[in-house]
């Protein structure tokens, strides 16, 4: 029986896209499974990852690492996003490293010393990385610290842009010249790392020692121009619910808030049980496409809190019927980059929004 509403997680499907980027790229992988695995459960795709080869995860925050601790990944982990005034003495006691931002989160390394250090390096991005009119200074008290055994400087990096091939090569060319200025004060990083997915794919020279490979995991391509079967990716999570309920109504019946949608002739609706909380696109009303017992229709209407429907004509379709909303396309189902076309966004963000409610369930 279809399941009320689940995402099918394939994890075979991630340890093959790791495997592959592993291959394309020649360079370790840093698996990144922030923000819960970019929806897809952090501590199963860390696993998948890592048996393809990934070599390090990297989350943004440190108790996104710290829960993957708990659940058993024992894997060199990386976390890049701190709170103001964090003390990292629970990120080394459990043998995390942290990419440092900043002095006073280099100093705070230096507390709960002895630390694993990533510098986190500006180049143009303007988040967050050490800002230029501050690098001296940090590079010169890294490479103290780390003489007087209070850290250890494993690894240099920085964040790419994506704006253009002209914007990335200049970030490369101001990621060497830090790498020279680092050097000069006598740090040599084991891993210099740059480029995420689209970097690691499109950038040959940007790769270094490692790509940190984000949606790519996830079998989901970061170019507008280019599909995951294009880069020999397979998309791993399939979002399914089933038919909640169907009725029959007369020609010029309106559907869902607004009654953006009329009926034109006498039809079939079906209700889909997923909605807005459930991290379907209100942008997408009217427009995201789905499955319906396998046959393609749209979004019928507004999107609700927790529903939609789906004008399903004279088609035999019942309760409990199956929906797909995104999963692989190359076996005709619509793909997440579809809803995100449809909800004027990027894929990573349907991916990510999938809430709670959603149970996951793995595969391999
Ligand atoms: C610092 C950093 N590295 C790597 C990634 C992974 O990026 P992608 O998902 O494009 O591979 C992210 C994600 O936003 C990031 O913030």
């Amino acid at each position: 029986m279809t399941a009320f509403r689940e995402a099918t997680i394939d994890l075979s499907a991630v340890t093959e896209n790791v495997r592959h980027l592993r291959t394309l790229t020649g360079v370790q992988v840093i698996g990144v499974v922030k923000a819960n695995g970019y929806g897809h459960g952090a501590a199963a795709v860390a696993t998948a990852a890592l048996a393809g080869g990934a070599t390090r995860l990297g989350t943004a925050t440190l108790e996104e690492s710290l829960a993957l601790r708990r659940a058993g990944i024992t894997a060199p982990l990386v976390a890049w996003l701190h709170a103001p005034g964090r003390r990292f003495d629970d990120a080394v006691e459990a043998n995390i490293e942290i990419g440092v931002s900043s002095m006073e989160q280099l100093l705070a390394a230096s507390d709960a010393a002895p630390a694993s250090v990533h510098l986190k390096v500006d180049t143009g991005l303007s988040r967050n990385g050490i800002p230029t009119e501050h690098l001296e200074r940090v590079l010169a008290e890294a490479a103290r610290l780390e003489r007087i055994g209070r850290i250890r400087i494993v690894g240099v990096f920085s964040h790419l842009s994506g704006a253009g091939p002209e914007d990335d090569r200049a970030q490369l060319a101001r990621y060497a010249e830090i790498i020279a200025q680092a050097e000069s004060f006598g740090i040599r990083p084991e891993i210099r790392h740059l480029a995420a997915t689209a970097g690691a794919i499109s950038l040959p020279e940007a790769r270094l020692d490692a790509v940190r490979i984000g949606i790519g995991l996830y079998g989901l391509s970061p170019f507008a121009d280019r599909t995951s079967a294009d880069l020999g990716l397979r998309p791993a999570m399939t979002l399914r619910a089933a038919v909640a309920a169907v009725r029959h109504v007369p020609a010029g019946s309106g559907v869902s808030y607004d009654y953006t949608y009329r009926c034109e002739r006498d039809t079939n609706l079906a209700l889909v049980p997923l909605g807005y909380a459930d991290g379907i696109p209100r942008q997408a009303s009217g427009r995201g496409p789905v499955l319906v017992g396998g046959r393609p229709y749209t979004v019928s209407g507004r999107v609700a809190m927790d529903q939609f429907v789906v004008d399903v004509g004279d088609a035999p379709v019942s309760v409990g019927d199956e929906v797909v909303l995104f999963g692989d396309p190359t076996l005709g189902q619509p793909s997440a980059t579809d809803w995100a076309d449809a909800a004027g966004t990027i894929n990573y963000e349907i991916v990510t929004r999938i809430g709670d409610r959603v149970p996951r369930r793995t595969v391999t």
